[in-house]
């Protein structure tokens, strides 16, 4: 028997919000394997790696393609080396990919930069290229709505989502389509493409764009733009009042719904996991208190 690639990727749970909208669903992607969406399709591209017969893969990323890449290559018995912007990606996603053994290079420059670059690298003999511009990474990640449709057990009005490069985006919408529902598409990109505080989609010019401008024309999907400001309340409120910590980029959905034409129903879709980020979002340290009630209660009540 040959070696399973799976790592248990996918059966993400579907929670219904409490507080946050009308009738919205979370689909929690930070409990994949490695704590983002990337590993559904990843399993696919580094199974196809082998296939082909490379000896690495390689990926530009902001840290979860990186992380899951790695993870992946790993069981296969691949070399994996990632391209990511130095000083960009956050330290856990980085600690991810070396824990599995990623030769992690760091570029002066962009995730644009490295992206190009990758694109090269990728064409060398023996590479296999995972980021999102191998069509078996969408493939794969079109499981998640076949998933959602099967947990929610009818067709959901909007399906909301973060839009970086546009691959998930892509990988969205074909499911849809295939699924033969009317589901419409409203995805949140960051006003401040090359900055935004959310780092994973932290990019300038999105791979896909051509291919998202296309469902924009078609009308199956609709793009909304959003400040920091209203990524760090949509953030904030799916922690404070739904309990789920996620990453910064994947409120992104949430955020954009406040925007989109009204639904009776939506389900947004958390890429990521918050412990991938946590420098990014990790609130003012306060000073330790004496070890005594008084000073206890003290502090609690500040
Ligand atoms: N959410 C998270 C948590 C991500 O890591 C990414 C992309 C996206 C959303 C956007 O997805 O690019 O398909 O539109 N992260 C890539 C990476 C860039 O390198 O990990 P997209």
């Amino acid at each position: 028997m040959g070696v399973s690639f799976s790592l248990g990727e996918g059966s993400t749970p579907l929670v219904r919000a409490a507080r946050v909208g009308g009738e919205v669903f979370l689909k929690c992607e930070g409990s994949n394997p490695t704590g983002s969406f990337k590993d559904r399709g990843m399993v696919r591209a580094v199974a196809g790696g082998v296939e082909s017969g490379a000896r690495a893969v390689c990926c530009a990323s902001t840290g979860n393609t990186a992380a899951s890449a790695a993870a992946y290559a790993a069981r296969a018995g691949l070399d994996a080396i990632v391209l990511t912007p130095a000083g960009a990606a956050s330290g856990a996603k980085l600690a991810q990919a070396r824990a599995c053994g990623a030769r992690v290079v760091e570029i002066r420059g962009s995730f644009d930069d490295a992206l190009r670059l990758v694109r090269e690298l990728g064409a060398v003999d023996g590479f296999a290229l995972v980021n999102s511009l191998n069509p078996l990474r969408i493939e794969g990640q079109k499981s998640v709505v076949v998933e959602l449709l099967d947990q929610l057990q009818s067709e959901p009005e909007v399906i909301a989502l973060p839009y970086g490069g546009g691959g998930n985006v892509r990988a969205v919408a074909a499911a849809v389509a295939e699924a033969g529902v009317a589901t419409h598409i409203v995805v949140g990109q960051a006003a401040e493409r090359k900055t935004t505080w959310a780092s994973a989609i932290r990019i300038g010019e999105p791979a896909h764009r051509a291919n998202v401008e296309a469902l924009v024309a078609e009308g199956r999907v609709e793009v909304v733009t959003l400040s920091d400001d209203e990524l760090r309340r949509a953030w904030e409120r799916l922690g404070r009042e739904e309990g789920i910590f996620c990453e910064p980029a994947s409120a992104a959905g949430l955020a954009a719904l406040a925007y989109a034409r009204p639904a009776r129903n939506a389900v947004c879709i958390l890429t990521g996991h918050g412990l991938k980020d946590t420098t990014a979002v990790a609130a003012g340290d306060a000073e330790p208190v004496e070890a005594s009630l008084d000073a206890v209660l003290e502090a609690a009540a500040a």
